[in-house]
């Protein structure tokens, strides 16, 4: 029994934001890495347009050839009705993730509309999903500031996810798309979107801009929050949100939690493996990854030649 869950979504806002296409058959690989690491909740691509997407354009071709493991649960990004009916076409997901900001700009800036439209649009696609047996995720992104705006405020964010849950969210990851947070204000908001929305069904999803993403999960953690979004690697950032960096290390969520005897299911030793693999024969540039930087650098002094005379 594990007592927590580190949600993965390397491969979806991770390469999301890399600068060049990963081919499709790496992007598959990467998450059976993931997958074999112990990762049970995984999500995968977005059905977004590939005009405003062009990285994650193979979604669909993606979807069918996921591998099946036991107990895996694969998500993906679905922002309106085109975006559910490929989803659909697809197969291999269960679980669909819509995300809507809690400040206007970002919001128009990300999807081309204001946030009551897109709510509004959404609606239908979210009774789609209930009717189908489809899990909907929900993002509440710019949860501790809006990169366009600034300040957002925390009754901006309850009220958000109360429509969130309106809309039949099953669980609803609080998105600190800028990285600016930082743990009173991660304290004060969990305490606060507490009272709209059973912790249970609350995730964080921390970006590290700052560095404190880590910190952050610490907090939310202490607030009784039990799901934590990550990135292989540190991966990630959202090309809508200028200046953000990527999601918290998932090698870092499990070192913590391991450091503190509290089960996630996930071997650091994979996912080292996992992000070594991915740097040198894939991106080809260096993963950020405090505990993955550690690690590698210890394993490359092991295993380098020892001076003479040591
Ligand atoms: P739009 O241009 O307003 O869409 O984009 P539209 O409805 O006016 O349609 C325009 C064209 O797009 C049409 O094609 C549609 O068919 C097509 P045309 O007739 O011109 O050839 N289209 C689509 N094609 C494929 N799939 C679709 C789809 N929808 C329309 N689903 C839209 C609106 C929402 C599609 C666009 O703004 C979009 O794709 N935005 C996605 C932006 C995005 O993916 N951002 C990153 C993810 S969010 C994130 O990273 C934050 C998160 O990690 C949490 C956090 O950190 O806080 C989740
Ligand atoms: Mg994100």
């Amino acid at each position: 029994m594990t007592a927590l869950t580190v949600y993965e979504v390397g491969p979806r806002d991770g390469l999301q934001n890399e600068p060049e296409t990963i081919p499709t058959a790496a992007k598959l690989e990467l998450i059976e890495r993931l997958a074999v690491a112990g990762l049970r909740r995984i999500e995968v691509t977005s059905f977004v347009s590939p005009r405003w997407i062009p990285q994650l354009a193979d979604a669909d071709a993606l979807a069918p050839l996921l591998p099946e493991l036991p107990g895996l649960v694969y998500s993906a990004l679905v922002p309106n009705a085109e975006g559910y009916e490929r989803f659909r076409a697809a197969g291999g997901l269960s679980v669909a993730a819509f995300f809507v900001s809690a400040s206007e700009t970002h919001n128009r800036k990300n999807v081309n509309r204001s946030v009551a439209e897109h709510l509004e649009r959404f609606r239908p696609v979210a009774e789609r999903a209930k009717a189908d047996g489809v899990r909907l995720r929900a993002y509440a992104s710019t949860v501790c500031g809006c990169p366009y705006e600034g300040k957002v405020a925390v009754s901006a964010v309850v009220g958000l996810v109360e429509k969130l849950r309106a809309l039949g969210a099953d669980e609803i990851s609080l998105g600190d798309t800028l990285g600016v947070g930082h743990p009173a204000q991660v304290r004060e908001l969990v305490g606060a979107v507490a009272g709209a929305a059973p912790l249970e069904r609350i995730a964080l999803h921390c970006h590290d801009t700052y560095g404190r993403a880590l910190a952050n999960v610490q907090a939310g953690f202490e607030a009784g929050v039990r799901t934590f979004d990550a990135s292989l690697g540190g991966l990630g950032g959202c090309p809508y949100a200028p200046g953000a960096s990527g999601n918290v290390a998932t090698e870092d969520v499990v070192d913590l939690f391991d450091a503190a005897g509290i089960a996630t299911g996930v071997e650091l030793g994979r996912l080292v493996e996992a992000s070594a693999w991915l740097e040198d024969a894939v991106l080809r540039r260096p993963l950020p990854g405090r505990v993955y930087r550690a690690r590698r650098g210890a394993r490359a002094r092991e295993g380098a030649p020892r001076p003479a005379g040591n």
